[in-house]
């Protein structure tokens, strides 16, 4: 008897871990994605960094129910070959303890993590949005931490509001006139007014700006940018990195404003940039905005929806995170969304989908299923 119960336990161990080694060869959006373990990914809010042959996707690990939200766990990272197959890498930056006092104590939010490689230090380097813990969304903090290896671990270097004490590239008279101190705060993706004669800017110009959602972007030339909804959510700021990747140059121009935008992703194609973005309405989707520029610094030209074919005109109920350019696949880019689940968040959904070009602007379809070109 206890024989055949040994026997019956090695057949289900080997049939499980048969499933678990099957290779998937495509992309079925929204639905659940399971790694080498056969666990949902949990990399929310996520990006990717492509170094030396491999993917590394990281991303939000969020847990059970609403406080699902909250930064539990930390920053998980996943690798993976060919974008179908990921293996779970673990925590790459975990939060600290709770009552610690840390910054990046468990139950903060940190949000839309991307991890860049810095080819002259060697070193890789971490930004995500924080909220220190229990002041909701109020800190606007972008936060640091950097590794020696891609899967971690990171360690967290400090939070900052970006270019205190910088004027944008494009500042105007106004802005360094008369500073409100009522009225300002966001409410719900508008403001009592126009943005550049409420002067928000002004306002936070000696303690620095606002960040919230963001994503970074590495042009040819090595240097790097953090894209962040600034201005209490109402306009987009891009802001040079210094050479470490570990600060701001002091470089930055505000774009889009009293747009209300969130979710950037930034990619580039034959010399353009492109952004993607979604409007403000917490974790609800709602309808993409997409822009071009011929340079970082504008002027971007606004492009609309670029999802097309969809009665809902909610970005197939999905918000951007991250558009990835496929290595060596020429004008191949993958549209990386995040369908968010707030009342578990832990069931998030992945919706990634190809983007295509139409004359100047990108386009982007529903594929229940796809693969990338041969
Ligand atoms: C929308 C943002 O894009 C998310 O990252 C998150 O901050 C939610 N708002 C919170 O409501």
């Amino acid at each position: 008897m206890t024989k055949r119960i040994l026997l019956f336990g090695l057949i289900l161990a080997t049939l499980i871990s048969c499933k678990n080694q099957e290779k998937t060869q495509s992309f079925k959006p929204g639905e659940l994605w399971t790694d080498n373990n056969g666990v949902h990914i949990n990399a929310h809010g996520g990006g990717i960094l492509y170094d030396n042959g491999v993917y590394y996707w990281y991303g939000e690990h969020k847990t059970e129910g609403k406080n699902g939200n909250y930064a539990n766990v930390g920053v998980h990272c996943y690798s993976s070959s060919d974008l179908y197959n990921w293996k779970d890498e673990g925590i790459a930056l975990g939060v600290d303890s709770i009552n610690s006092g840390s910054d990046i104590e468990k139950g903060c939010i940190l949000e839309r993590p991307k991890v860049i490689k810095n080819e002259k230090t060697g070193k890789y380097i971490m930004w995500f949005h924080l909220e220190p813990k229990g002041k909701g969304y109020f800190g606007a903090l972008s936060g640091i931490a950097i590794s020696d290896n891609a899967t971690g671990p990171y360690k967290y270097i400090k939070a900052v509001r970006p270019n205190a004490g910088h004027w944008p590239v494009n500042v105007l008279d106004i802005h360094k006139g008369e500073i409100r101190s009522e009225g300002l705060e966001f409410s719900g993706g508008s403001l009592p007014g126009d943005v550049d004669s409420l002067n928000i800017l002004g306002r936070d110009m000696q303690g620095g700006q606002m960040a919230r959602d963001m994503t970074l972007f590495v042009d040819d030339d090595g240097k790097g940018y953090h894209i962040y909804s600034s201005e209490e959510n109402s306009t987009l700021h891009i802001a040079e990195l210094s050479d470490d990747y570990l600060s701001h140059s002091g470089k930055y121009g505000r774009f889009f404003p009293g747009r209300f935008m969130e979710a950037p992703a930034m990619f580039k194609k034959d010399n353009k940039y492109y952004l993607m973005m979604s409007g403000c309405t917490g974790w609800s989707p709602n309808e993409a905005r997409s822009a071009v520029a011929e340079s970082i610094w504008g002027p971007w030209t606004e492009l609309g929806d670029p999802c097309i074919d969809h009665i809902d005109k909610k970005t197939f109920f999905s918000q951007s995170t991250y558009i990835l350019p496929v290595q060596g696949k020429d004008n191949q880019f993958i549209y990386m969304g995040d369908r968010w689940t707030p009342k578990n968040a832990i069931d998030g959904r992945y919706v990634w989908l190809p983007i295509e070009f139409e004359g100047d602007r990108f386009i982007i379809r529903w594929h229940d299923e796809w693969s990338l070109n041969k």
